[in-house]
């Protein structure tokens, strides 16, 4: 029976991308083993070579009602702790939705839906309650755990795969600078990877919970959490980082003179953007190289795209080691 092979935090991810694909198998469970789900697909499906598919056993279905099995739409939802996010504009599919969630198997406290971008400095959302009423919980990801108030700060569980592919990079005692930290889901696991990590952020509650969250991960003594503006805490982690993360899509360009002050002689960029889907990361690159160029050799080691953020526009990801040239001294 063929399913796909998945770490448990790109489950919901890659069920979803399954369920869009009208692949799923909905007669079989999904299974959970070490870490990993096993999804069931449909034996005719025609799934695309990104999956990993194995084939193994899995129970027939009879337990949990999810809210798929509860409604007559393929219902798109993400979970951040016992809080469950959705994004409908139609009030009738929204309280639908919310009530099927709630009636399922799934463990929620309060259900929220979309009521604006995320917006302004902070990149924070305004939400719509359909149903309790505290939107502060505690998620998981990769063995780390993350307390936030969803009202209060960014924070997007979609990202938990790309976040990882960057964490398994860090090396132990490196020093590593997440210029908008958020509440911290870089900079949590490079510390637990053994790095000493700054963290910075304009949002002062963003800044309170990455604190709580290096306490609540026992990596305060490796975890420097800064509340301001980065590019007036550049100066004093002058020549400093071997790792530099810039997630702050859209704007990051606008910083990149305080990535140059931080980096160190030898630094790997992490640097997200969004762009169109014609030309996704030469903006970016260009971007980096002027102001990098003739300081930093600049060596683009990995172009990739995380997700699609609307139609025809891209969520990237550059990996970019910058060198110190004799210019740069
Ligand atoms: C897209 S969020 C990313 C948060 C986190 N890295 C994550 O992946 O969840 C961008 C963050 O940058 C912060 N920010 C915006 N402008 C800033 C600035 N000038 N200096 C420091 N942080 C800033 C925002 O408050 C927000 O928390």
């Amino acid at each position: 029976m063929p399913c796909v092979r998945v770490e448990r935090e790109a489950g919901e991810e890659t069920r979803q991308a399954l369920a869009d694909r009208d692949l799923l198998d909905k007669q079989r469970e999904i299974v959970h083993e070490d870490g990993v789900l096993y999804i069931p697909v449909r034996e005719s499906g025609d799934l695309p070579e990104e999956y990993d598919v194995v084939s193994r056993e899995t129970p027939a279905r009879e337990t949990q009602t999810m809210p798929a099995d509860l409604l007559e739409f393929e219902p798109s939802y993400e979970r951040v702790g016992d809080v469950v996010l959705i994004d409908e504009d139609d009030p009738e599919r929204a309280r639908a939705l919310a009530d099927a969630i709630l009636e399922s198997a799934i463990p929620v406290k309060t259900v929220l839906n979309r009521a604006s971008k995320i917006q302004g400095e902070t990149r924070v959302r305004e939400w719509e309650v359909l149903a309790g009423e505290e939107t502060e919980t505690r998620h998981r990801e990769y063995g780390c755990e993350f307390a936030l108030d969803l009202a209060a700060v960014y924070f997007s569980p979609r990202l938990a795969t790309e976040r990882h592919r960057v964490v398994e990079q860090v090396q132990e005692g490196e020093q590593a600078f997440d210029m908008f930290a958020g509440v911290g889901p870089f900079v949590i696991p490079f510390a637990k990877r053994g790095a000493a990590v700054v963290g910075t952020d304009i949002n002062e509650t963003a800044i309170e919970y990455l604190r709580e969250n290096a306490a609540r991960n026992g990596v305060s003594e490796r975890v420097t959490a800064i509340h301001g503006d980065v590019r007036a805490v550049a100066d004093e982690y002058e020549g400093w980082a071997d790792r530099l993360v810039m997630n702050l899509p859209h704007s990051a360009a606008a910083f990149l003179d305080s990535a140059r002050t931080i980096a160190g002689e030898e630094c790997v960029l992490h640097f997200y953007d969004i762009q169109h889907e014609d030309d996704p990361f030469g903006p970016g690159v260009r971007a980096i190289r002027e102001v990098m160029e003739p300081e930093y050799e600049v060596c683009v080691e990995t172009e990739r795209v995380v997700r699609s953020y609307a139609p025809h526009e891209h969520n990237v990801v550059l990996d970019v080691r910058l060198r110190r040239t004799e210019t740069g001294g």
